[in-house]
């Protein structure tokens, strides 16, 4: 996934400073390369290289770039190595248009090869380029870039979003074709960006823009036209609250820090972000269903292995959770009239899980989704969908967003089995009140209670290249969602399983004084007293996560148990992950990587 971002306006013309300063907080959307273009004096200066954001920033002086308007584009590559010859935006062949995407041209070799046929000078092999000499072709022909635009557009395969921008007008153009894309209207300028905290430090009125719409900026005014037929589209602003203080670090030394503590507000604005009808809409069409699917990917999918436990001991519904990537080979012909899939994605991007509800949407099978960012695609596309209401998350481990998807979850199943009496009215209240009274001061008890002992492991841990991370029933996903938590921060392998299978197999790994983690739900300490005995007698060194037991403490020594408040066998799974979370942030800090932007990876994956 990529980010863009480009504003056009009549009250600067040292337009490379708002630049910096928007398109910075973007960074979590890809830091393989930048790149900055502006118009200035009749012609399209152009700075990019390979790099993350405030790297190439000073390097390439982008905040002194001159003029009125301009684009940026930080880039995760998919097509095209990251290289400053790949880097975006792209020029046309005379340079007199240039050009920006996020997503993926998935027919751009072919269309590269016609277009350099037709005489074009393609010079990378990124599949942005390839928006810039569409929209050229056509501008060429017709000499009006809203029809070039559109008519480019009907050469390009695949989900994107791209801002253009010719040298000789004022304007700033943008399409929206499956990629996120966000407007703000500004008092004598207007910009676009893949993602809203960006826009914030230019204006708070947001104008959502749906696919197939493109959009044209002038300083003063926005028009949106309907890409197909060219149709203009009236629709009205809406003033953001979101908090900017968001995109800032609070103070902490990383957002990855920051928003493991933000958990324990997030656990509280979930509920004040979820409203009615939409609760018991909700919940009845998941009682009513033939059968329900969860799909996600990543950490939202570990959120949905934990939400299936629930659902399954709450209100005796079986959640059956895919992996978004997954679903369309394992279910797409079974999938049907009756069923109802449960889409949990908190950027409302990933395209994994997009496809799954494009082929859902011909089956006729209902939507239903939990996201954390509005107007995202998914909001757009889903039946019916709940806030998550977590604030924008900029670490690219998702941290906050999980506990927020698991707490609700645990919620749902909750209501789903109050209403189908599947649990008792009077354990049904006390779990509710749990969860949205006493669950923010438990997590706030378990950060304090387990850093110190999640910062002084690093050292023993950062020895190891591999080891797992085992849970059991409710915890499962908590252990494949800490063991990615590793994996993305730390560069090591950690293998999320359940505690059963080890034994099958990967046994075998277990040496003296190997790590081996457990995550473990109270009520389950019973059911894997062998499996830490079956590690512990070959010498494995266990670390564990849970309430404090007896059992436990055979098998643990004291600074390896990494013991959560008293709660009970439904909250214990929410806390037990924080201690994860912990133990990976500070194993990357020791090992000197920056948590929040990990090699390789990216907040939100817009490419299948
Ligand atoms: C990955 C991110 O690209 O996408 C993960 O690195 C994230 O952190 C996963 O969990 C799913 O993202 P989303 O937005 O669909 O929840």
């Amino acid at each position: 996934m990529c980010g863009i971002f480009a504003i056009t306006s009549n009250r600067r013309n040292d337009i490379g400073k708002i630049l910096v300063e928007c398109a910075e907080k973007l960074t979590y959307r890809g830091y393989d390369t930048v790149g900055v273009a502006t118009v200035s004096q009749d012609r399209i200066h152009l700075r990019k290289d390979k790099g993350k954001f405030d790297e190439v920033a000073v390097k390439l002086r982008l905040n002194e770039m001159r003029g009125s308007k301009g684009i940026a584009q930080l880039r995760w590559a998919t097509f095209g190595a990251p290289s400053k010859l790949n880097a975006q935006p792209h020029l046309d062949c005379d340079e007199d248009l240039c050009a920006a995407h996020n997503g993926n041209i998935v027919n751009f070799l072919p269309l590269r090869e016609q277009y350099t046929k037709e005489g074009h000078t393609v010079r990378s092999m990124n599949d942005g380029e390839i928006c810039v000499h569409a929209v050229e072709k056509y501008y060429d022909q017709l000499g009006d870039m809203v029809e070039a635009i559109r008519k480019g557009c009907g050469d390009l395969k695949g989900d994107y979003a791209f801002a253009a921008m010719h040298k000789d007008d004022n304007k700033v153009y943008a399409v929206k074709m499956g990629s996120s894309l966000f407007v703000g209207i500004g008092e004598g300028e207007t910009c676009v960006s893949s993602d809203l905290p960006s826009i914030l430090p230019v204006t708070r009125q947001i104008l959502n823009i749906h696919d197939g719409e493109l959009v044209i900026l002038s300083p003063e005014k926005v028009e949106i036209r309907r890409i197909s037929d060219g149709h203009p589209i009236e629709r009205n602003p809406y003033t953001s609250d979101a908090d900017i203080r968001v995109a800032q670090k609070g103070g902490y030394p990383h957002f990855m820090l920051k928003e493991i503590h933000e958990q324990v507000s997030t656990t509280r604005t979930l509920f004040s972000a979820i409203r009615e009808p939409y609760i018991t809409q909700f919940i009845d069409a998941l009682i009513d269903a033939k059968r329900v699917f969860f799909v996600a990917c990543g950490s939202s999918y570990h959120a949905t292995v934990v939400g299936s436990y629930y659902f399954n001991d709450l209100a005796n519904i079986a959640a059956i959770p895919v992996i978004g990537g997954q679903f369309n080979s394992l279910y797409g012909d079974s999938v049907g009239n009756g069923d109802v899939v449960i889409c949990v994605s908190q950027s409302g991007e990933t395209k994994d899980v997009i496809d799954v509800v494009h082929l859902c949407k011909k089956k006729n099978v209902k939507i239903l989704s939990i996201v954390n960012v509005l107007g995202s695609t998914l909001t757009h596309l889903s039946d019916l969908y709940l806030p998550m209401g977590s604030g924008f998350e900029i670490s690219v481990p998702a941290t906050k967003t999980y506990t927020s998807q698991v707490t609700l979850f645990a919620f749902l199943a909750t209501l789903a089995g109050q209403k189908s009496e599947a649990i008792k009215p009077k354990a049904a209240d006390a779990l509710i009140n749990d969860l949205q009274t006493r669950l923010p001061a438990l997590i706030e008890e378990t950060i304090s209670t387990t850093t110190l002992k999640a910062r002084t492991l690093a050292p023993y841990l950062s020895k190891f290249s591999h080891f797992y991370v085992l849970g059991h029933g409710l915890t499962h996903g908590v252990a494949l969602e800490g063991a990615l938590k590793i994996k993305e921060v730390c560069y090591i392998v950690a293998d999320g399983m359940y505690s059963s299978e080890f034994k099958h197999g990967p046994l075998s790994i277990v040496e003296n004084g190997y790590p081996i983690i457990f995550t473990i739900a109270p009520d389950d300490a019973e059911h894997i007293v062998n499996h830490l005995a079956e590690v512990e007698c070959r010498g494995a060194r266990i670390i564990a996560t849970g309430d404090d037991h007896p059992l436990l403490r055979r098998y643990v020594r004291e600074e390896d148990f990494l013991v959560v408040p008293k709660s009970s066998q439904y909250l214990s799974p929410i806390l037990q992950v924080i201690p994860l979370q912990l133990i990976a942030y500070h194993l990357a800090t020791y090992k000197n990587i920056d948590p929040d932007y990990p090699r390789n990876i990216s907040k939100t994956l817009t490419v299948r």
